[in-house]
């Protein structure tokens, strides 16, 4: 979505801020602006388009612009078309902002603001807090006030990065279910919407908590509430390598992010076990209840929301506790009737998904114990929650999530295991198998499967002209082909649809015809004779079928026209060499269609809109 940066101190605030929206590319963007305080003023320059655009534009018109206080910002359109106009910063003259969210009354805001005289030059909703942020910057004349009356009358979420013209060398911020961090090292202070924007200067930041206010200058940050009451802020280190949030040598994040799928299962399996049993440091959550919980509510978005399929069945067997799962967008129109001892769990790679964080305020207010699996330490999903077991995934920068989606898988195992070991379903012997053939099988099979990406990139050569691709699979294998379908439209733009392999019969297959490429999932043995039977379906009426399988199927290259022999594991572990497989798949899709592979048209990393 949107992302925020802003700088002011002793060094060029241009290069900084344009640094920073570069870094926060990744999450999708549509249009990029900055506000420079410079000698004649502030300097407000907006573009469409990508950050190279605002530069073209900045070397045409101040081509020797220095500045030492700016805010900038990348624009994922909301209210109002992609555009010069809307994109922001948004300024009155006196107050320039940036934000991220959704102003909900922008339009009644709009309406009492003409009344007073303002005028509005975008179809925004956000010029309309920067107008209130005027209008009670005239009247009051301290910034602090003026933001804090201005925030009182706005709905909806934002992320504030604000500068008076009046006001040289200061910088304000604030924000209501919309992240933002703020740091500050010897040469001045910044903030953002992501610390990622930040790591070239610092690893040491603060998270800004609802309705908090920050006042920045050249020589730090001092953050108030609403009242004006000063808060001491927590200090907070980045615990990442900051060569993890950079490509590596790899052709692209995406790329780079599969391959370190191996050790990413590994750290999560690290950190959530002892002595091969799981072991979580969720410890608000009272295990001894949690594993006799009547009912379990998976509820989460796109991948995540994968994840959790292939978790309920998990839970299912392993810990034998009914488990549900809902796309948290849906979730309030459906809400649960919670038994007593319910469980409520929220999987996110970032935290800070809008619907996600809605289903889990809606889930608190039904008095149902919440825990959250999440990425990002300390966003707003991990926080809200009553516990979180966090996956150790580290930083993921391309918008497509992989290797999120793994240690999603690998947490969910654990915790079904764990659940399982709890509530007597499982032995401690049982459960200390399951653990170590997950420590000690998986990530080699992965890597092994990632090692094979030109072989996959072969088949991504078969199917990348194709206008329809179909993903199929039984049980397990078709929540996989979920998740499988969802990589390659998204990264490649095919059209692509999953179904139980059963299902296509009754309807779809009218749809195949000579050539149309439908990727077989097969990754349990019990349900492979079946899935034969589905792919000859398909093969009859022309479909070019290419089948992963495990690597002792027998003869799949009788039946599919190509084949990809994942390694040899576990059932239950399948989903993990499976799914580097459907990834690389889509990567290489995207790759030969010349696509954006890291940033894909329309989309956003961190999706903080509902
Ligand atoms: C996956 O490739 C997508 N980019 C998307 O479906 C994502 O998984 C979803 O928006 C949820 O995000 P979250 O895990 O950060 O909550």
């Amino acid at each position: 979505m949107c992302g925020i940066i802003g700088y002011t101190g002793r060094k060029n605030a241009v290069p900084i801020l344009l640094e920073g929206l570069r870094c926060l590319e990744y999450r999708g963007y549509d249009s990029a602006g900055i506000a420079a305080a410079g000698a004649d003023g502030i300097v407000c320059m907006k573009s469409k388009g990508r950050i190279s655009d605002l530069e073209a534009l900045l070397e045409a018109r101040y081509p020797k612009l220095i500045s030492h206080t700016g805010i900038g910002h990348t624009r994922w359109a909301t209210h109002g078309a992609p555009s010069d106009e809307n994109a922001h910063p948004h300024g009155t003259g006196l107050v320039f902002a940036v934000h991220n969210g959704i102003i909900e009354n922008y339009a009644e805001l709009r309406v009492r603001l003409k009344a007073l005289g303002y005028s509005f030059h975008s179809d925004t909703d956000t010029e309309a807090a920067v107008c209130l942020i005027d209008y009670h910057y005239r009247r009051l004349r301290d910034p602090v006030s003026a933001i804090a009356a201005a925030v009182r009358e706005l709905r909806g979420s934002w992320a504030l990065g604000i500068l008076f013209a009046d006001r040289e060398g200061e910088l304000y911020a604030t924000r209501h279910e919309s992240p933002l961090v703020a740091a500050s090292e010897d040469s001045g202070s910044y903030i953002a919407s992501d610390i990622t924007a930040l790591l070239d200067h610092t690893d040491r930041y603060i998270r800004l908590d609802e309705g908090e206010i920050a006042f920045l200058n050249a020589d730090g940050v001092r953050v108030c509430r609403m009242d004006g009451s000063v808060v001491e802020k927590e200090v907070q280190t980045v615990t990442w390598n900051r060569d993890a949030a950079r490509r590596g040598g790899f052709a692209h994040f995406m790329l780079k992010e599969i391959h370190e799928e191996p050790e990413a299962i590994l750290r999560t399996v690290g950190s959530c076990t002892r002595g091969m049993l799981p072991e979580f440091d969720a410890d608000r959550l009272d295990w001894e209840a949690v594993c006799h919980a009547p009912h379990i509510h998976i509820v989460a978005c796109g991948t995540a929301m994968h994840a959790g399929l292939v978790g309920k069945r998990f839970i299912e067997q392993y810990a034998g506790i009914p488990t549900s799962v809902e796309i948290a967008s849906e979730f309030r129109y459906s809400p649960p009737i919670p038994a007593k001892g319910d469980l409520f769990i929220a999987i996110s790679q970032s935290g800070e998904t809008a619907d996600t964080l809605a289903a889990l305020r809606l889930a608190k207010s039904l008095a149902m114990d919440s825990l959250s699996l999440v990425n990002v330490v300390g966003s707003s999903v991990s926080r809200e929650s009553d516990s979180v077991i966090y996956t150790c995934a580290g930083p993921e920068i391309a918008v497509a999530s992989t290797k999120a989606y793994l240690v999603q898988l690998t947490v969910l195992y654990l915790l079904a295991v764990r659940l399982g070991f709890a509530n007597g379903n499982l032995s401690e012997q049982e459960a200390q198998t399951l653990v170590a053939a997950l420590a000690s099988d998986a990530p080699p099979a992965v890597s092994r499967m990632i090692a094979r990406s030109q072989e996959i990139r072969t088949v991504a050569e078969k199917i990348q002209k194709a206008e329809d691709v179909f993903f199929i699979g039984r049980g397990m294998d078709y929540f996989l082909a979920e998740e499988a379908s969802l990589k390659l439209k998204e990264v490649s733009y095919i059209h692509s649809e999953a179904y139980p392999a059963g299902e296509l019969k009754h309807g779809t297959i009218s749809l195949i015809t000579d050539g149309v490429p439908v990727v077989a999932i097969a990754t349990s043995r019990a349900l492979y004779d079946k899935m034969i039977s589905n792919i000859r379906e398909v093969r009859a009426r022309g479909a070019f079928v290419v089948m992963l399988c495990g690597e002792d199927f027998p003869e799949p290259e009788t039946i599919a026209n190509t084949v990809i022999r994942l390694p040899a594991l576990p059932e239950a572990l399948m989903p993990l060499p499976a799914a580097a497989a459907f990834q690389l798949l889509a990567y290489h899709a995207s790759v030969l269609r010349g696509c954006d592979v890291d940033k894909p048209r329309n989309l956003a990393k961190s999706v903080t809109v509902e």
